[in-house]
């Protein structure tokens, strides 16, 4: 299989054997660091990490990934490059092309890395947009595979903001792996339409089962419990009503319990929040592998410029 030349920006044009290769190769990865084993396969490349948010885990990741195996990370701020603001994205992308091997964007919208993938000819990934966050969610998987051995036929239960850009990457790769997958999210924040019926037919073919609903019992026979913060960056504006619609959808020891499954892990993009979403007793606790899954953001994402930077 070949992913050379490939951009990541939603996971959704890639196919579950796509997929599947690149979670593969995330352990073979992770394998290779446990044994000390680093190599140079990126000497000689070059790396564009632009952020227009912040970040603590996307922006180690890639630049650790990158830099150890001999690439040239470069970190570029809003602060530090013109991004749309006195020269075009086009143009941007056009010239940072010309001089990186790969460029890594972390940003608001959607559309400024499907341009950025549009005019410089080199492989953009996306860090995070409003939309997606399709690195996190490989990370995500990878770590299902470690604690169960697969992810096929998996009960992963997202609670919280449903809409999010974790939750909508985290229903595309379920879709695509046969994980079932459900949202559980007061109906003002439910995922948007279009996302579910894109989705729907793609979990059709792979037998994942996607639900959406309020009801917080539906976390009864989760493998996995996960959740996210209730005001994603940008949305700083909106706290007070994501307080009171969320509250009642806190993950803590008594909604792990109502799973009816003892070893049922947590799982959490991080940045946490505690006290929030999720208790210190839960993230802290024996069943939380949120560290593991943010030690996979590394593994996976060196996978990924691997197997779409070397032929
Ligand atoms: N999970 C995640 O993307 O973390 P950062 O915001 O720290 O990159
Ligand atoms: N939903 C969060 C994810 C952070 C990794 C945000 O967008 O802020």
């Amino acid at each position: 299989m070949s992913l050379f030349g490939r951009s990541l920006l939603t996971l959704l044009d890639y196919s579950p054997e796509e997929i599947r290769y690149l979670l593969k190769l995330s352990h073979k990865v992770k394998a290779e660091a446990k044994k000390g084993r680093v190599f140079n396969r990126f000497n000689g490349k070059t790396l564009a990490l632009l952020f227009e948010k912040r970040s603590t885990r996307t922006r180690c990741a890639f630049e650790t990934a990158f830099g150890e195996e001999g690439g040239h990370p470069v970190f570029l701020s809003t602060q530090d490059i013109q991004l749309g603001s006195k020269e075009s994205i086009e143009d941007t992308a056009r010239v940072l092309g010309r001089m990186f091997s790969a460029i890594q964007f972390r940003g608001f919208k959607q559309e400024t890395a499907e341009t950025l993938a549009k005019y410089s000819n080199v492989p953009v990934y996306n860090g995070l947009t409003d939309l997606y966050h399709p690195t996190q969610a490989l990370a995500d998987l990878m770590t299902l595979e470690e604690c169960f051995g697969t992810e096929k036929g998996k009960n992963l239960v997202f609670v919280g903001d449903g809409r999010n850009n974790v939750a909508r990457s985290l229903m595309v790769i379920c879709s695509k792996l046969g994980t079932n997958f459900t949202v559980i999210t007061p109906a003002e924040l439910n995922p948007d339409n279009e996302l579910r019926e894109r989705t729907a037919p793609i979990a059709e073919k792979s037998g994942a089962v996607i639900t959406v609903t309020s009801d917080i019992n539906a976390v009864k026979g989760a493998d996995a419990l996960y959740t996210d913060v209730w005001i994603s960056m940008g949305e700083e504006d909106k706290r007070d009503e994501r307080v009171k619609l969320l509250s009642p959808y806190q993950v803590n020891q008594n909604l792990m319990e109502k799973t009816g499954k003892r070893d049922t892990i947590f799982l959490h993009c991080l940045p946490a929040v505690k006290g929030e979403e999720v208790t210190a007793d839960v993230i802290d606790g024996n069943n939380s592998r949120a560290w593991d899954q943010a030690e996979n953001r590394k593994h996976t994402i060196k996978a990924l410029m691997l197997a779409t930077l070397i032929k």
